[in-house]
C-alpha cells in the first residue's frame, strides 16, 4: 500500500500545480525553510519577489513583508500562511502622526524601516531595511534633515555608524530584539569566552556595544560562515539556527532569552505553521489585496532603496 502524502508532499505538489513560488524569511520554522525556494532576510526576499515570473507567492514571513511583495507584483496572488503574522514595529508606528509629522516638517526626508505597513510606507521618502540602512541614509545629501522610523535601536545605530546629527529617530521597538538584557550576554560571554558575539540591530545599545559584529539575519549567517571563529553567541531570533548550521557545519551556536517570552522566538513569525502553509495554497487565502493608488505611492520609496546597489 503507497504511505499517504505528507503535507510537505503536498505542499511542492501544490507549488507546481500553483506555478507558485514559496518565500521564507530566516525566522521560519525549520520544516518551513526546508520547503522553500527563497530563504532570505527582508531585502533579499524583497529582491526576489520583483523576479518572480509565476502567479503566486506563497509568503512565510509576516505581513509586511508580504504587503511589500504584493507592491513589486501588483497582479500577482500573493498569500500568506496567517494574516494575523504582524510586527511590533508596524504596530507601534501608525500613520496618522507620520502624516502630522510631515505636515509640520516638509523639509525633512522620511527614511522608514521595511518593517512598517503599506500607509507608512505610502508616506515615505524611501524605506530601508537592516541590511542597507547605513546606506541608505549615507545616500541622502547632508544638510537635508532626516526622520528615521520606526525602530528606535536600528535608528541609533545608523546615527552612530554614520555620524550624522540631523536624524529625528521614531521610539518604536521590536519586542524580541528590543528586551535582551546586556547582563545576559555578559553572563554568556562569561559561559563560552571563545564565542564571538553577533546581533541584529534592533537590539538595545548596551547590547550592540558588546558584539563583534552587527548586521541583518543574512549577514549575521555570512560572517559567521566567513568567521575562523568555532562558537558564537547570536542576539537575534532563533530561526536562523537553520541556515547557520547548514552554512558553518561543525561550529557552535548560543541563542540567549530575552526577557519578554524568556527565549528567543517571534511570536508573529511562528504563527505560520506547515498546514496553514498548505491550506493557503489550497484556498488562495488569506491573500493580500491592497488599493491600486496606495501600492503606487509605496512603490516609489520602496523602488528608491532597491535603486541603490
Ligand atoms: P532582516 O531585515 O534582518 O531580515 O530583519 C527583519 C526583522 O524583522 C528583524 O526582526
Ligand atoms: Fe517584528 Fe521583531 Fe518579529 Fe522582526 S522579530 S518581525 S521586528 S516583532
Amino acid at each position: 500500500m503507497l504511505a499517504a502524502p505528507t503535507i510537505a508532499d503536498e505542499i511542492l505538489d501544490l507549488k507546481k500545480s500553483r506555478k507558485a513560488i514559496l518565500l521564507a524569511h530566516h525566522y521560519q520554522e525549520p520544516e518551513i525553510q526546508e520547503l522553500a525556494d527563497v530563504i532570505g532576510d527582508s531585502l533579499e526576499l524583497a529582491r526576489k519577489a520583483r523576479e518572480f515570473q509565476g502567479d503566486v507567492i506563497a509568503f512565510c514571513g509576516v505581513w509586511f513583508m508580504a504587503e511589500t511583495a504584493k507592491v513589486l507584483n501588483p497582479d500577482r496572488t500573493v498569500v500568506v500562511p496567517d494574516a494575523k503574522a504582524g510586527c511590533s514595529l508596524v504596530d507601534g508606528c501608525p500613520v496618522e502622526p507620520v502624516r502630522e509629522f510631515r505636515r509640520r516638517n516638509p523639509g525633512h526626508v522620511i527614511v522608514s524601516y521595511i518593517n512598517t505597513s503599506i500607509e507608512v510606507k505610502a508616506e515615505s521618502d524611501i524605506l530601508c531595511t537592516s541590511r542597507n540602512a547605513v546606506k541608505v541614509v549615507n545616500s541622502i545629501p547632508a544638510e537635508k534633515p532626516v526622520l528615521f522610523l520606526p525602530d528606535r535601536n536600528l535608528g541609533a545605530w545608523v546615527r552612530k555608524q554614520t555620524g550624522r546629527t540631523n536624524m529625528e529617530v521614531w521610539q518604536g521597538a521590536c519586542i524580541v530584539h528590543d528586551t535582551y538584557p546586556a547582563r545576559r550576554v555578559v553572563e554568556a560571554k562569561t559561559e563560552h569566552p571563545r564565542a564571538k558575539i553577533v546581533a541584529h540591530p534592533e537590539c538595545p545599545e548596551s547590547v550592540l556595544a558588546m558584539a563583534d559584529f552587527v548586521g541583518s539575519t543574512s549577514a549575521i549567517i555570512e560572517w559567521c560562515a566567513s568567521s575562523g571563529a568555532p562558537e558564537f553567541i547570536v542576539m537575534t531570533e532563533s530561526g536562523v539556527a537553520y541556515s547557520l548550521q547548514k552554512d558553518s557545519p561543525g561550529k557552535r551556536f548560543w541563542f540567549v532569552a530575552n526577557e519578554n517570552c524568556n527565549c528567543s522566538d517571534c511570536p508573529y513569525m511562528k504563527m505560520n505553521t506547515l498546514e496553514k502553509l498548505r491550506d493557503c495554497l489550497v484556498n488562495l487565502e488569506p491573500r493580500v489585496e491592497l488599493g491600486d493608488d496606495l501600492m503606487a505611492r509605496a512603490l516609489v520609496p520602496l523602488e528608491r532603496m532597491l535603486a541603490l546597489k
